[in-house]
């Protein structure tokens, strides 16, 4: 689905490497609102305003973005941020190769000089001292100082910064500066109400409308556990897996045990509640 952008899509940008990172998405990822938040992404992006997106894991965050960068027409470059990543990683690195040195951008480099979307996604992973390389793209000075290059990069003006992070899985030693948090208008996603998720997990895979509303159920119930044992209750993504499955032509217990309970939990006694569960929700006659 995902292309990578051709040379004649990036020819305005003469500087950027052939081994671009952006992504260009030609089909629409389909993405199912919860509420108002594409009105939301779409002026903060109007406005040139970076965003936050919160959510629980597997909430529809990703998805998102991919839909949003889709409708503005803009590449996407998406960045899994970890703990070990550095500055460099992000803004770019001198290589050595046959021909001596030559400077290469980094994802966050080459979204600025694009203009693409620029996705950090679990920014909390990311180490403080990463994450302040983002100040000067956040604020009215839209540039990305590259120290080691001696450039001062002036950021396109479809650049659109967007990170992501679960509230749900911070502590004290993972939680963005309030300096760097207030560089963003927020969105904050969960999971939707019953009859959206159904409609997401249906629209998604093409499972029946009772089979996902029973499996939004499931998930609903496992949501109620939360602290109870569990860190965190199924995830959509994980409906949509259950629903894969089943359209498999898996049974309804083998396929709810394989996408629902044993991702979630490795407690015997949570798993047997979570499949009972499964069992009182029963798949209905005619579907099977
Ligand atoms: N609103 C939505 N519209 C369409 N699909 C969705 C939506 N929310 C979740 N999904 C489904 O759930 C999966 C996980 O969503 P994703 O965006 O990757 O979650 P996150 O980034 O929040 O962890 C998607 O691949 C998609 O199948
Ligand atoms: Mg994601």
């Amino acid at each position: 689905m995902n292309a990578p952008v051709t040379d004649s899509a990036v020819s305005a940008a003469t500087s950027v490497p052939t081994a671009s990172l952006a992504q260009r998405l030609d089909a629409e990822p389909w993405y199912r609102p919860q509420g108002d938040e594409l009105a939301q992404f779409s002026a903060a992006a109007a406005a040139g305003l970076p965003v936050m997106l919160k959510g629980p894991t597997g909430c529809g965050k990703s998805r998102l973005v991919e839909h949003m960068a889709w409708r503005l027409g803009r590449p996407l470059v998406t960045v899994a941020c970890n703990e070990d990543m550095t500055a460099a990683d992000l803004v770019g690195r001198f290589l050595l190769d046959a021909t001596g040195t030559r400077w290469q951008d980094g994802p966050l480099a080459q979204a600025a000089r694009l203009g693409a979307v620029c996705y950090l996604d679990e920014v909390v992973e990311a180490r403080a001292d990463t994450t302040v390389v983002i100040h000067a793209l956040t604020d009215h000075r839209r540039s990305l100082p590259m120290d080691k290059k001696g450039e001062l990069l002036q950021a396109h003006p479809d650049f659109l910064l967007v990170i992501s992070f679960n509230p749900g899985y911070q502590n004290l030693s993972k939680e963005l500066k309030p300096s760097t948090r207030q560089r963003f208008v927020a969105l904050d996603l969960d999971y939707p109400d019953a009859a959206t998720e159904a409609a997401i997990v249906s629209g998604e895979t093409g499972l029946d409308a009772d089979r996902a509303a029973r499996l939004v159920q499931i998930a609903q119930a496992s949501r109620r556990l939360r602290g109870q044992g569990l860190r965190e209750g199924m995830s959509t993504r994980l409906l949509v897996y259950a629903a894969r499955l089943l359209l498999q032509g898996l049974p309804w217990a083998s396929a709810c045990r394989t996408a629902l309970v044993q991702p979630v939990s490795d407690d015997a006694t949570l798993q047997q509640a979570l499949l009972d569960t499964v069992m009182a929700l029963g798949e209905p006659a005619s579907a099977s």
